[in-house]
């Protein structure tokens, strides 16, 4: 039998306490499903500094290209905000995406019946919603050279080439195929070039699939989109900052932050990943939302470890704990019983 190995980077802030309730629930299926998995933890971001005065250090470097996907909690520490940028705990993040090559960034967003308390949106607004974000990871804003900053002047470079949109958009499109074939292309092509670029590629992949209906929309409209006629939405493809800005903007709909995981995919490992960040605030405290987290290892059984059977059972068994009543504080309904990171872990690993 295939021994999967899993590199686990629980990162920092809550990062270690949503990554422990993540794993509780991959054992769980793990058992259930017959899966052999070996977990190998590595330290990433404040923690990567911490051990080897690096965020993204050598060890983790090496465990990470040889897995068979990767598993992360938050990287972030507010005491490395004055930090040279090779320091910085987001500088580690954006070096594993580049090593890993994990060009295309999936954020499914669902709306879970019993949270409609949860989100600022009236329900018939809400209504219908399940839409994905496919963000591009490893191009942009994000890593464009020249970026520069002396004081008086600060550069950063939006390049964008046309294969790195080709594949992106390809993988968009075939997304689209397996749900409801609709596409919707974000962009800032009436003020941009790279703009320009990618509707004129992505138009021209569109004669692949003629099954697939395809929109063009600028990105201020669409962030207006998402909260005015959000169950208009299907797949939703857009470059790296775009996508950033729209998928925390996605979550407001979900509920909440500590709700939305994320699949980041190209040609090796895929890393997997809740959209929220390391909440410094939160850490230590039992408080924050597991489900993001929980929501990452199910879509990593799905898409790097070939098992939708045991991430349709995470996925249900999700549900029927939010169903069951008491929740996180983030999502607990108005005068209901809040419990902590660990309870809504041990109840998701008993619905399975
Ligand atoms: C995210 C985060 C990261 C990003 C930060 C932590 C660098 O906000 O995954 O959305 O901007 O990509
Ligand atoms: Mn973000």
């Amino acid at each position: 039998m295939t021994v999967h190995r899993i590199a686990v980077l629980p990162g920092d802030g809550i990062g270690p306490e949503v990554i422990a309730a993540g794993l509780a629930v991959l054992r769980a299926a793990g058992e259930r499903y017959g899966l052999r998995l070996e977990l190998a933890e590595y330290p990433m971001g404040a923690a990567g500094v911490a051990a080897h005065g690096d965020p993204f250090p050598r060890p983790t470097a090496e465990g990470v290209v040889g897995a068979a996907a990767v598993l992360l909690g938050a990287v972030g520490d507010p005491a490395l905000d004055g930090a040279p940028r090779h320091l910085k705990p987001e500088t580690g993040l954006l070096a594993l995406r580049a090593r890993l090559g994990v060009f295309a960034n999936l954020r499914p967003v669902a709306i879970h019946p019993a949270l409609g308390h949860s989100s600022p949106l009236r329900p018939e607004r809400l209504a219908g919603t399940d839409l994905l974000i496919v963000r591009e990871l490893t191009g942009g804003l994000y890593y464009g050279e020249p970026r520069s900053n002396d004081g008086q002047v600060a550069v950063n470079t939006l390049r964008y080439t046309r294969p790195e949109i080709e594949r992106v958009s390809r993988l968009a499109f075939e997304a689209a195929r397996g749900r409801r074939k609709k596409l919707l292309s974000v962009d800032k092509a009436n003020v941009l070039e790279t703009s320009q670029l990618w509707r004129q590629v992505v138009s021209e992949l569109a004669a692949g699939y003629p099954d697939v209906q395809l929109e063009h929309i600028y990105v201020d409209y669409a962030a207006m989109r998402l909260v005015s006629d959000p169950a208009s939405l299907d797949v939703v493809l857009t470059e790296n900052m775009f996508g950033d800005i729209l998928s925390d903007e996605a979550a407001v709909l979900a509920g909440s932050l500590g709700l939305l995981p994320s699949a980041s995919l190209g040609n090796g490992p895929g890393l997997y990943e809740p959209i929220h960040g390391s909440a410094p605030p939160l850490a230590g405290k039992d408080v924050a939302n597991p489900i993001g987290t929980i929501g990452s290892v199910a879509l990593m059984l799905r898409y790097s470890l070939a098992r939708p059977d045991a991430a349709d059972a995470i996925d249900r068994a999700v549900a029927r704990a939010l169903t069951g009543g008491a929740r996180t504080r983030d999502i607990a309904a108005p005068g209901e019983a809040v419990i902590g990171t660990r309870e809504m872990a041990a109840r998701i690993v008993s619905a399975l």
